[in-house]
């Protein structure tokens, strides 16, 4: 699939660092929401390395111990859409993908979309970043409706669809909350709506 997104750019705050330091001022860090190349595999990896079991749990609905081969094979050679979130601005950082959105096309004009994000960076907006971004790239595919699986207890998901697609709508199905996005008017999206 043609992966067509212009490279999205967003300050935001730096994760707040652990120990005395945490009490100083988080510095502005930039952060570029852009596609997914080969060279990105090691990056991915190490996304997933440093994720928490909860943060596994909660993106893939079981606390894998080794990123899924096929999910990790479709997203670098471009079968399913995926876009991440880096931080450019700081050394000790660049290379390193701090989050990923990624989406699956499951029926004609649906696809399902999900979204991942570091645990040292939760809570500063990237996933909401990254939700944005993904939606429009389905919505400039052709893409009419974008689907959510939820666990219900992921408050953190919950409040991002209610913030970045007030109109979702949502059910519940074999235990999930499958929330439901439609696309109408996404392909025009602003970058930085919030
Ligand atoms: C869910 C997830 C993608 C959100 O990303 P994020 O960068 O932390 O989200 P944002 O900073 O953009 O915040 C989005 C909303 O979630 C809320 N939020 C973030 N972390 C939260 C937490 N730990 N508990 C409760 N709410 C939280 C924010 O306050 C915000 O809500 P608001 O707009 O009403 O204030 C991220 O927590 C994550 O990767 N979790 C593990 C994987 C996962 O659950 N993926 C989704 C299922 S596919």
């Amino acid at each position: 699939m043609a992966k067509t997104l212009p490279v999205t750019e967003m300050a935001l705050l730096s994760p707040v660092p652990s120990g005395p330091a945490a009490a100083a001022p988080p510095a502005k860090t930039c952060v570029i929401s852009a596609e997914i190349e080969p060279e990105d595999r090691q990056a991915l990896l190490d996304l997933f390395a440093r994720s928490s079991p909860e943060t596994r749990r909660d993106r893939f609905h079981s606390a894998l111990s080794v990123f899924p081969q096929r999910y990790l094979e479709e997203i670098l050679n471009g079968r399913q859409l995926a876009l991440a979130a880096r931080d450019t601005c700081q050394e000790e950082t660049r290379g390193q993908i701090i989050g990923l959105a990624s989406a699956a096309p499951i029926a004609p004009g649906t696809a399902e979309f999900a979204v991942w994000v570091d645990d040292a960076w939760q809570g500063h907006g990237v996933g909401s970043l990254l939700a944005r971004a993904i939606l429009r790239l389905l919505a400039q595919h052709g893409v009419s409706t974008a689907i959510g699986i939820i666990e219900p207890g992921n408050l953190a998901v919950r409040r991002l669809v209610n913030r970045v697609a007030p109109n979702a709508a949502a059910r519940s199905e074999d235990g999930m909350i499958v929330v439901s996005v439609p696309l109408a008017g996404w392909a025009t999206e602003p970058h930085a709506r919030s």
